[in-house]
Parts: structure tokens; sequence; C-alpha cells
């Protein structure tokens, strides 16, 4: 007889990836590092695999859709979305309110240290609406950013 465990459902999580990521591996090595996004997208899924949750990935370079993904999370059961909005984090209100608005906790991550780099880069219009943010450990900020977000779903 399977444990009630197993017919709990999964947590499900949204991971979002913003403009220009989909370059990852080509894109500015010294800074981003020479993993591709396919590679980073796998290393997510086995954390996915060893947290127990069920994740979808997307990447998009447009503002617009990037607020239709967020705006319509709630409504596609996710219950949380991890997301590195990449050059929107420090100019788009649009994806600020989106995040502000959708419902449901969010996680910011970056690959490089945001605050180490030029000053336009200091300031993130989307980190205040998130529960938290990781910033400056490549990919890993990904997989460090998926734990501390289901941790705060599971204290709940
Ligand atoms: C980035 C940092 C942003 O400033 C930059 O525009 C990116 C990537 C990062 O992951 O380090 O595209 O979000």
């Amino acid at each position: 007889m399977p444990s009630s465990k197993s017919f709990q459902k999964k947590l499900k999580i949204l991971v979002i990836h913003g403009p220009n990521l989909k370059l990852l591996g080509q894109r500015e090595p010294r800074i981003y590092g020479n993993v591709s996004l396919p590679r980073i997208n796998q290393s997510i899924q086995a954390e996915a695999k060893r947290l127990g949750v069920e994740i979808t990935i997307v990447q998009s370079n447009h503002e617009g859709e990037l607020v239709d993904l967020i705006g319509n999370a709630k409504v596609d059961h996710f219950k949380g979305i991890l997301i590195n909005p990449a050059a929107y984090t420090h100019t788009s209100v649009a994806l600020r309110d989106a995040l502000s608005a959708c419902g449901i906790p969010a996680v910011e991550v970056h690959l490089s240290n945001i605050y180490g780099r030029e000053e336009f880069r200091h300031r993130s219009l989307t980190a205040a609406v998130c529960i938290g943010q990781v910033s400056g450990f490549g990919e890993k900020s990904y997989l460090l950013g998926l734990e501390g977000l289901v941790k705060a779903l599971r204290k709940k």
C-alpha cells in the first residue's frame, strides 16, 4: 500500500530566465562562466528532483511575455517563482508590479554579483517584491535560490 505521502501533489515552481540568458556559455564568459543554459537547466532539474518539487523552466527576451507568465502563474497552479530577470532587474516597473501582484512568493537570482559591477546594476527594481535574492554564485545561485524558495513554501 503506497504511503499517503506518495499521493501528495508535488509543489509546482516556475523557473524564469530573462533576456539574453539563452546565450550563456558564449556570452561574456569572464562574467557569466562557460556553462550553457541547457546545462544550467539540467542542474536545476536535478536539484528540483532532490527537493521533491516539480519545475517548469522558461526563457524569454520579451518583457510582456514575462509579465504574462508571472500574471498567469497562480492560475497555472504554480506555488512559487524562481526568476533571473536579467537586464529587466534594473529597468522594469512592469515586472516588479507583476511579481508584486501575482500572489505567490518569488526568489530573484543572478549569476554575477550585481553589487560588484557597474553602478546601474546595483539597483534591483524587482528584489524588494521577492522574498529573497541570491547573487554572485554562478549557476549555484539558481540552486541556492530554489532551495530557499522551497524551504519558505514548506514553512507556510
Ligand atoms: C544577470 C545580471 C544582470 O545585470 C544582467 O543584465 C544579466 C544577467 C546575472 O545573472 O548576473 O543579463 O541577471
